[in-house]
């Protein structure tokens, strides 16, 4: 058996230093906020290279949050992927804009700059391009549209913690950056969890309001806000997982790094990060014919796996609303029919890794024919 994701072991790993934070952030009776989650914020700034970090209670959370901030609201356009988990389309809708999406890059699964400005009307008001599987989408380029139209960048980085583009963070290239410590995630709290950085004090500052009712100060509300504020329990966690997240994150580059060996000879596609990139591989990936096949062939052989993500939101009924259909998006179609997702993490040995590729052997050799 070769589980998908293994969070028992990892908490096994630090259980002493985890149990004793998280017992201090009950004795400290203090469970909303407080310097726990203070503590974190300063903590995963640093990390990310950026002036600010606001926590928040989930990913959805800090992506409606930003999207408030840089004043994106009814009557608005917001320029992104299908190809993403549905919470980036749900957050840009609860805002009061509408998503516009382009199709990802054949190559990097993240979107494509050269769809970006046909996409553009006088309503757009921001892109919001996701970071997939912890690889950064190519940040220049939607820069550079960005600037030339007045447009403000979000980075949906829920999978990218640590993800670096030319060197430069995950995060720290657009406006406003949007994590989530979702569990199972790159870094995960033990429940939600998410967070906003970005290095406009004007933007953090609406969001610190946003987050907690618009207070502020107590039963002073200055804005419509929201209940979104991060528990101190997970602030007490995340804070202890920022001791590892470095070497967890080099353990799953060197997991990759070997699925990419195993590979090579293969015709598969398989995730292609430009030179400049650090992937920080919160999926990893392989694009298969056959792949509902391959995927009852891993399950019958005990081997965790995923897909990331089988249905693209514009093909999902909750969104049909928008008005796409089959066929407008075509590689995002074809990645969400062809994309298996085998296990990574940093508990995984190479055996497992080997025994991962050599399930999939057959299915590997039917694409070459
Ligand atoms: C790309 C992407 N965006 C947003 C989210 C939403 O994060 P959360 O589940 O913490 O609300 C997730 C994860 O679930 C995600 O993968």
């Amino acid at each position: 058996m070769i589980p998908f994701l293994d969070l028992k072991a990892q908490y096994q790993q630090m259980k002493p230093e985890i149990d004793a934070a998280v017992v201090r952030a009950i004795e400290s009776a203090q469970f909303v906020l407080g310097p726990e989650v203070a503590a974190f914020e300063e903590r995963f700034a640093s990390y990310c290279d950026v002036r600010h970090c606001l926590a928040v209670n989930s990913g959805t959370s800090a992506l409606h949050l930003a999207l408030l901030a840089a004043g994106v609201g009814v009557g608005d356009e917001v320029i992104t992927v299908s190809m993403t988990f549905v919470a980036t389309t749900a957050a840009i809708l609860y805002s009061g804009a509408r998503p516009v999406f382009v199709d990802v890059d054949p190559v990097t699964w993240t979107i494509n700059p050269g769809l970006i400005e046909a996409a553009i009307t006088p309503r757009t008001r921001a892109i919001l391009p996701v970071h997939l599987h912890g690889l950064m989408a190519d940040m220049d380029a939607i820069m550079e549209i960005a600037r030339r139209h007045d447009l403000v960048v979000i980075e949906d980085a829920a999978q990218a913690h640590g993800a670096a583009y030319k060197g430069r963070r995950a995060g720290s290239i657009g406006d406003l950056g949007c994590f989530s410590f979702y569990p199972g995630k790159n870094l995960g709290a033990y429940g939600e969890g998410g967070a906003v950085v970005s290095n406009h004090s004007e933007f953090a500052q609406r969001i610190f309001l946003l987050r907690d009712w618009g207070q502020l100060s107590k039963y002073n509300h200055v804005v419509h806000g929201y209940n979104y504020r991060m528990d101190a329990i997970q602030g007490a966690v995340l804070n202890v997982k920022m001791n590892y997240i470095e070497a967890w994150t080099e353990a799953r580059r060197s997991v990759a790094s070997y699925y990419d060996q195993l590979l090579e000879k293969h015709r598969c596609r398989r995730p292609a990060p430009p030179p400049h990139s650090r992937h920080v591989y919160h999926v990893y990936a392989v694009g298969l014919a056959q792949r509902d096949v391959a995927q009852k062939a891993l399950q019958a052989g005990g081997i965790g796996n995923g897909i990331h993500y089988p249905v693209p939101v514009h093909l999902q009924k909750a969104y049909a609303g928008l008005g796409y259909g089959a066929g407008d998006f075509p590689i995002t179609e074809l990645l969400a029919h062809q994309l298996l997702s085998v296990p990574i993490y940093a508990e995984l040995r190479p055996e497992q890794v080997s025994e991962v590729v050599m399930a999939l052997e057959k299915f590997l050799l039917a694409e070459a024919a």
